[in-house]
């Protein structure tokens, strides 16, 4: 036990903590000592009602534990009241995980507008707002931890979910962004992608099945990355449930480089297409290509060799 990864003196802010995977995280650095902002909007799945329940009910798990936990009704839209909570119940906050979300499944075509707007809300905004009212403390005391919750439907797609599919990977984007910015104050910002069983994925399941899904299994690698021991992964994706953990990262092909002259036409794209899609000898950048590495081998390289004529008779196009 004396090997355990703990939490004492962290003030730790979970948001949509009354259920899932949330209320993991927050009963776990409860019992590893951190004083946790329990917060929870206790809605439906969907995002419709409101309820103090659901944070009231882990507040009280918490501390019948012997741990601290305040608890937070606000939605994550108004994440300044959430950073406020523990602001004035604990001091700071030294570790935020961008946990609340809601789904709002429907294919495409049947989209209405409002359920892409409150998906981008809930899990955008609301990530937004909550490190956003996070970020001064963080920078005065130079010490900040992030996480953001994404998804596999942000990374690869899935059917039915554009809008949470947009959502999930903004916040990837997000993260990045805040790991650069951050990095010099000491605040580090990753981002997840879980597999559990909750009630977001509520499915018949078998019970062996459900057993290895369990939120429990996506904590260790939260913790890990909000503790003090990690002092290297900053803007990471990472891949967590049944057990497996794993790390993701951007591909780039070698790619093809053109004389940037009038031979560098649609049918030049063509003729190398193969080659601009060859993953045989890739690069994994954390940055856009180096334009003027590029911009070196482009002269050095002849007249782009014309590839077969293309042209866009009887379509309409929209620029
Ligand atoms: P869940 O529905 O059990 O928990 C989400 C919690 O967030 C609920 O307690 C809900 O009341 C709360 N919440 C919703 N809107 C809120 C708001 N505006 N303000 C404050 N709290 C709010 O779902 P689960 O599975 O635990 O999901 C947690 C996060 O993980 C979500 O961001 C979800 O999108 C993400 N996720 C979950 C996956 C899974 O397999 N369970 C897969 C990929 C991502």
């Amino acid at each position: 036990a004396s090997k355990e990864l703990r939490f004492d003196n962290k003030v730790v802010v979970v948001t949509g903590a009354g259920g899932g995977l949330g209320k993991a995280y927050a009963l776990f650095f409860a019992s590893r000592g951190a004083s946790v902002v329990v917060n929870d909007l206790g809605g439906s799945f969907k995002g419709e009602g409101a309820s103090s329940k659901a944070a009231d009910l882990v507040v009280d798990e918490i501390k019948s534990a012997g741990g601290k936990a305040v608890a937070n009704y606000d939605s994550v839209e108004n994440g300044e009241r959430i950073i406020d909570t523990a602001v004035k119940a604990f001091g700071t906050v030294h570790i935020l995980i961008n946990n609340a979300g809601i789904l709002r499944d429907i294919s495409f075509k049947n989209m209405k507008d409002a359920d892409w707007d409150l998906i981008i809300k809930v899990h955008v905004d609301g990530s937004y707002k909550c490190a956003k009212a996070a970020w001064p403390h963080f920078r005065k005391q130079k010490y900040g931890r992030i996480i953001n919750t994404s998804s596999a439907a942000g990374l690869f797609g899935s059917f039915g979910q554009c809008n949470y599919s947009a959502a999930k990977l903004a916040l990837v984007g997000f993260s990045e962004t805040l790991a650069k910015e951050g990095a010099k104050y000491n605040i580090f910002c990753n981002a997840i992608a879980p597999v559990a069983a909750s009630r977001m994925t509520q499915t018949v399941m078998p019970e062996e099945v459900l057993a290895n899904l369990k939120p429990d299994w996506i904590v260790p690698v939260v913790a890990y990355l909000v503790h003090d021991s990690n002092q290297t992964e900053n803007g990471g994706i990472f891949e967590a449930g049944a057990g497996h953990v794993a790390k993701l990262r951007w591909e780039r092909s070698k790619g093809a480089v053109y004389k940037t002259d009038s031979t560098m036409t649609p049918g030049a794209i063509l003729k190398k297409w193969d080659q601009i899609t060859d993953y045989s000898a890739p690069s994994y950048p954390d940055g856009p290509a180096d334009f003027m590495d590029l911009l070196e081998q482009s002269k050095s390289i002849g007249p782009n060799g014309q590839g077969p004529a293309i042209d866009f008779k009887d379509k309409v196009v929209l620029v």
